[in-house]
């Protein structure tokens, strides 16, 4: 059977009192509405249809970045659940035989759950599948009805509850699957609210009424029913979805120390027995390789690290570091920092723009920009690359084997050869050659070089 999906987003979120449409605010670093078209997409076999309305450009900008291939309907009125889901019928193919509606402020809602819906639809023949959730979940949502055989009789929404339904413990999770025919025969025939809305929910009552079965799928993990309305609830959404990323590394054989204090996002990569300390954020399209130590205090944004290596309280974004590394604390890697195999960062380093060769030591307070620099370089103590000039980024070259002073400022562009030397102190403003030792200011070539 084909399954079609829908997902309603255009509701305003007056609650998160922001600017930003409700669905775009970031859970684990994307927006929340990008794990709801995921979960819809594995379950269905057409491109999910966000329903957008308030904030519908930028919604629409954001998740064509994301995902070229969600359909997007607008419904210009926030009429309702249930005008929400005729806003998208035009967008539905003419032969699909489900349709699966979500919400897009949902973001823990699984997959696994939404598939395991549709094929409980399928296999009940009825015309309206429904997942609920039982237990504590105070925030408006609409309680169950079921009648004295146990079927569903009708949704009631809390506005509309007299003080018994308020009591019953069963709640609409608002995920459903649907057989399309019935369903857009009986859409058009939901009457206006008390709250001038057209609800979906109304569509239980009506197949209960009409005698049809309506099937229901009670969710295991309440966790997957919280919705988003208020920054509190983004804040517990955060933490549950960090939870879930968290035990599946730590199931897959990497070390979280203090998981309730590491945040690892959806698509990064780690590798086996690494080990994350507290308070480290690994973010973007990060790649940790095997036997790492990465934190305490550390943020890696787009990092690629190989095996091996340490990083601690230190920040990279867009890196890319070796094997075998040791970094921090206190370090910065920034756009196109390139670290080989071995290299050796020390406290209070900063790199952007430079690839630094196998086992480089750059151990204390150093800046390195726009550089590239040969194997088994010692860069001294404060070392600073003098890389701009005010207009300009210029670009050093340091040739492998040299020993670069204490305190020495390289003013770019500059090229010094392999196996140079500079004395501590010193301000290198021209090429140096190859087995050359320069020093002094500016820093001038001694011509006797005595020893290496
Ligand atoms: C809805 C359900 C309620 C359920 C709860 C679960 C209805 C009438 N009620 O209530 O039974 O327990 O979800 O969270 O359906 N939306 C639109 N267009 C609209 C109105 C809403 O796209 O005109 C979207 C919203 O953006 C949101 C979703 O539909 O993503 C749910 O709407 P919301 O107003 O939050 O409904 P609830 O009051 O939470
Ligand atoms: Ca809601």
């Amino acid at each position: 059977m084909k399954t079609a999906s829908i997902i309603l987003a255009a509701g305003q979120g007056t609650r998160m009192r922001s600017r930003l449409p409700k669905v775009l605010h970031p859970i684990l670093g994307r927006p929340m509405v990008l794990y709801a078209l995921e979960a819809a997409r594995a379950a269905s076999d057409c491109p999910p249809i966000l329903v957008v309305g308030h904030g519908a450009e930028a919604v629409r900008a954001a998740v064509e970045a994301a995902d070229g291939n969600a359909l997007f309907a607008l419904q210009e009125q926030q009429l309702g659940t249930g005008h929400a889901v005729m806003s998208a019928r035009a967008a539905v193919p003419e032969d699909a035989d489900l349709v699966l509606v979500t919400c897009g402020d949902m973001p823990l809602l699984r997959a696994e759950t939404l598939q395991r819906l549709v094929s409980r639809h399928q296999e009940s023949g009825g015309v309206i599948t429904m997942t609920t959730v039982v237990g504590d979940v105070p925030r408006g949502f609409g309680r169950i009805l079921r009648g004295s055989d146990g079927s569903v009789r009708a949704i009631i929404e809390e506005a509309d509850a007299t003080p018994e339904q308020l009591a019953l413990r069963e709640y609409n999770v608002s995920a459903y699957c649907f057989q399309a025919g019935w369903l857009w025969e009986h859409l058009e025939k939901i009457q206006l609210s008390a709250k001038k809305e057209y609800y979906l929910t109304d569509l239980v009552g009506m197949a209960a009424a009409e005698g049809r079965r309506v099937q229901s799928l009670v969710l295991q993990d309440r966790l997957e029913a919280l919705g988003i309305n208020t920054r509190v609830d983004l804040a517990d959404a955060e933490a549950a979805m960090r939870r879930r990323v968290n035990e599946g590394w730590m199931l897959a054989g990497v070390t979280l120390v203090d998981p309730a204090t590491t945040t690892i996002e959806p698509d990064v990569q780690i590798g086996q027995d690494t080990v994350i300390l507290p308070n480290t954020a690994l973010r973007g399209k990060t790649v940790i390789g095997e036997d790492c130590l990465i934190g305490p205090n550390t943020t890696l944004l787009h990092t690629r690290v190989g095996s091996q290596t340490t990083i601690c309280d230190s920040v990279a974004e867009y890196a890319s570091v070796g094997s075998q590394v040791s970094i921090g604390p206190f370090c910065h890697l920034r756009k196109g920092a390139v670290l080989a195999d071995r290299v050796h960062m020390g406290n209070f380093g900063e790199v952007k723009s430079s690839y630094l060769g196998e086992n480089v030591k750059m151990g204390h307070f150093s800046y390195i920009g726009d550089a590239v620099i040969g194997a088994n370089v010692n860069i001294g103590a404060g070392t600073i690359t003098c890389n701009y000039d005010g207009v300009n980024k210029n670009a050093t070259e340091i040739g492998e084997n040299s020993f670069i002073g204490s305190d020495t400022m390289l003013v770019a562009p500059l090229k010094i050869g392999k196996n140079a030397k500079t004395g501590a102190g010193s301000v290198v403003t021209r090429d140096v050659p190859d087995n050359t030792l320069v020093y002094g200011v500016p820093a001038r070539e001694r011509k006797e070089q005595s020893g290496q």
